[in-house]
């Protein structure tokens, strides 16, 4: 109930020019983003690196309504490429579709793609395309498989599954025909129940299941990270969950896939204790690195995740 009415407000302009107008929601929402420029992240990612951890960099945005604001997202993306590889941190780019153009002008958003993928191949990163609310799912996994027919492959391009979903499993065994490397989340939209499933115990155990579809992949096609940390295997379990990561590493160990064969992802500023250990242990660990002045919907997501993290915000707004 709370959740929906978050992301309700994730996706109402009113709510976001109350709440981005008010300092303190920076203040609470600084924690999940790095900053508002691409400099400031890229200390973050060093920072980051120095603790042994690899970053997908985010230029946050999304549903852009103009063909401008799509082509300058694209810029901005592409200006992220050129500035990871002028400074060589380890660190490959994350978008999302509707940032570019989907569902606004679909042939604009395929040109920006074509133009962000071009760039990335000449240097050599790799772009995770995220995976936004069902709507898109299609038009999606349709994008990502038209790039690769036009001669991109599954190392300069990759995609995201939602757990939730109950198509799910299905596109993922699909694509791993192509060998595609999957960063595996439970979703973070608000899902009819025809779609995906309404309880977190199936969405938590259809994780797991796809867990072990996608580390059967790695071992089969023997992938591992790559490219001094850039390009990863194709298992990316992307999740704060400690009992999924526990499920991955049993998992990873019955069937013997190496630790270079897969890695856990986390959004920047959540369970950084996790994060930590894994490395420690000798995990592979990337963190997802949101930047830009483009935060509130990332932000209202994070704070529908977690409850808590509404109580942080509205405490904060009366000691403001
Ligand atoms: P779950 O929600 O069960 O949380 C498990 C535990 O993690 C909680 O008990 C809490 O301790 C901690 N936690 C989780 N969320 C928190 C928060 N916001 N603040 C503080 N603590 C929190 N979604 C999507 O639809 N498309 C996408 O492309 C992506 N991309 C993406 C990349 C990466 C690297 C990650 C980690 C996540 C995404 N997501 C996403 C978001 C994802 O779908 C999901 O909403 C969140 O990861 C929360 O789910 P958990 O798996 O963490 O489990």
């Amino acid at each position: 109930m709370l959740r929906s009415f978050l992301i309700y407000l994730s996706q109402a302009e009113w709510a976001m020019n109350l709440v981005t107008n008010w300092s303190v929601a920076w203040k609470v929402a600084s924690r999940f983003i790095s900053g508002n420029t691409i400099d400031q992240a890229l200390q973050v990612v060093r920072e980051l690196n120095a603790k042994g951890m690899n970053v997908t960099l985010d230029q946050l945005g999304e549903h852009t309504t103009n063909v401008n604001e799509a082509n300058s997202a694209a810029d901005g993306i592409i200006a992220t490429l050129e500035a990871i590889d002028k400074v060589k941190v380890k660190a490959n780019v994350s978008i999302k579709l509707t940032q570019i153009g989907l569902g606004m002008d679909n042939e604009v958003c395929k040109d920006n793609l074509r133009r962000i993928l071009t760039t990335a191949k000449r240097l050599d990163n790799f772009v995770r395309i995220d995976i936004e609310d069902s709507p898109f799912t299609d038009i999606t996994y349709d994008f990502f498989k038209q790039m690769l027919s036009e001669g991109f492959n599954v190392n300069t391009v990759g995609v995201a599954t939602q757990s939730y979903l109950y198509r799910a499993e299905k596109d993922v065994r699909d694509l791993l025909e192509l060998e595609a490397k999957f960063r595996l989340i439970k979703g973070a939209y608000k899902e009819p129940e025809n779609v995906a499933y309404p309880k977190k115990a199936d969405v938590d155990s259809n994780f797991d299941n796809l867990s072990a579809i996608l580390m059967d992949a790695s071992l089969k096609y023997g992938t591992k990270l790559e490219r001094n940390g850039i390009l990863p295997a194709i298992p990316a379990i992307g999740t704060h969950d400690q009992l999924r990561i526990d499920f991955a590493k049993r998992y990873a160990e019955k069937i013997g896939l190496g630790k270079e064969g897969y890695e856990f992802q986390f959004l920047f500023g959540i369970r950084r204790d996790l994060q930590i250990q894994l490395v420690q242990e000798g995990y592979l660990v990337r963190i997802y690195v949101p930047f830009g002045t483009h935060w509130y919907p990332y932000f209202m997501r994070r704070l529908a995740e977690r409850p808590a993290n509404i109580w942080f915000f509205v405490s904060n707004f009366f000691k403001s």
